[in-house]
């Protein structure tokens, strides 16, 4: 039963590459949360092909969205708005999901709440952590970003820190493929690096002069790109399992030295990690422990919440439309859009 105060929000994801949409209560209570992935297309092509993605957005965002409204036996009228991310992403893709966003808000009369990408996944941790509240540090690793935020209170955020070139994500996709495990890498570059030793190869840890918190993972990236063509060269044999060991325990090492130094500068008791980075097991152990050791309460979604998906959309808008966030019928799709203060 739901009580007459009860926000009930219907979300829209369609940034990348998975064409997603949620029902979503008080902004942590999922009523229903469905993914169709467009994983299995995009591996023939070794990566997110933007054209195909937009096109196969607008074959199953509707099936998607009846879905997740039969799932939580709700209705439109039932609903009190109607969010979407807006940006950044591929603007093909998040047009899809704009669209059809404003179509249903225009013929249910419902409000219309825009959400930015990076804000959703820093709100799915509020999903299975009814504990947490602002304000926290939150690592935000995913495909296309590597920003560490500081989340001041419900849809306040500062940027300290983000990548100069490739995100996290991207390079554990980019070092995969070298080694022929296909798209996505993550996941496989994690599951072979539990059969290597980290420390059989010792890849670059990249700092920024004056910019403590920001990320360079260009140079991990090549650093592997060059070891494998030296072998090869060398004629000497690759053990995959040790490169995949060994880059990952560099990513994660600056990862966390980063989050920590942050998180002692601004003296934070609470840390988040997000993104679909976030679901690396290695990871989230290396920063359980360099919070316990520092008495920082840590909070990390579960992997489904992860990745892309519209229950995190439905999170952030509740924050958003408690605070008074409406778009107009003229909202557009903004594939840059920074994160910021409201
Ligand atoms: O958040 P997400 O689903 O999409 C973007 O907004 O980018 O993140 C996808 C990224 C991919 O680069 C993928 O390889 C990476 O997250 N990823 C992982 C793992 N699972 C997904 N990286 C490392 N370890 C994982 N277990
Ligand atoms: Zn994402």
């Amino acid at each position: 039963m739901n009580k007459k105060e009860d926000i009930i929000i219907l979300a829209i994801e369609s940034s990348c590459d998975e064409t997603a949409a949620a029902v979503v209560k008080n902004g942590r209570e999922v009523l229903s949360n469905i993914i169709s992935s467009q994983i299995e297309l995009h591996k023939l092509y070794g990566g997110v092909v933007p054209e195909i993605a937009s096109r196969k957005h607008i074959e199953k965002i509707n099936q998607v969205i009846e879905e997740a409204l039969k799932t939580a036996d709700k209705s439109l009228d039932e609903i009190d708005a109607v969010a979407v991310t807006y940006g950044p992403g591929l603007v093909g893709a998040l047009l899809v999901g704009v669209a059809e966003a404003k179509a249903i808000s225009y013929a249910a009369q419902k409000p219309l709440v825009g959400v930015h990408h990076i804000e959703g996944h820093i709100c799915a941790n509020y999903i299975e952590n009814p504990k947490l509240e602002p304000p926290f540090l939150c690592l935000v690793a995913s495909g296309g970003h590597t920003h560490l935020v500081l989340a001041k209170d419900y849809g306040k955020y500062q940027v300290i820190g983000r990548t100069r070139d490739d995100a996290a994500g991207e390079a554990f996709d980019k070092v995969a493929r070298a080694i022929g495990l296909g798209y996505p890498g993550g996941p496989k570059m994690e599951k072979l690096s539990k059969e290597g030793n980290p420390d059989a190869i010792l890849f670059p840890r990249a700092k920024i002069a004056d910019h403590p918190y920001d990320f360079s993972f260009s140079g991990v990236k090549s650093a592997v790109l060059n070891y494998l063509n030296g072998c090869k060269m060398k004629g000497i044999p690759v053990v995959e399992a040790d490169v995949a060991a060994s880059f990952q325990k560099a990513v994660v090492q600056v990862l966390v030295e980063h989050a920590m130094l942050a998180a002692r500068e601004f003296g934070v008791k609470q840390f988040a990690i997000a993104g679909g980075v976030a679901s690396n097991a290695a990871l989230r152990e290396e920063m359980r422990q360099a919070c316990e050791k520092r008495k920082i309460d840590f909070y990390h979604p579960s992997p489904i919440l992860c990745t892309d998906n519209a229950a995190m959309i439905g999170a952030a808008a509740y924050y958003e439309y408690l605070a008074g966030t409406r778009h107009g019928w003229d909202l557009n799709a903004v594939p840059n859009l920074k994160l910021g203060e409201r």
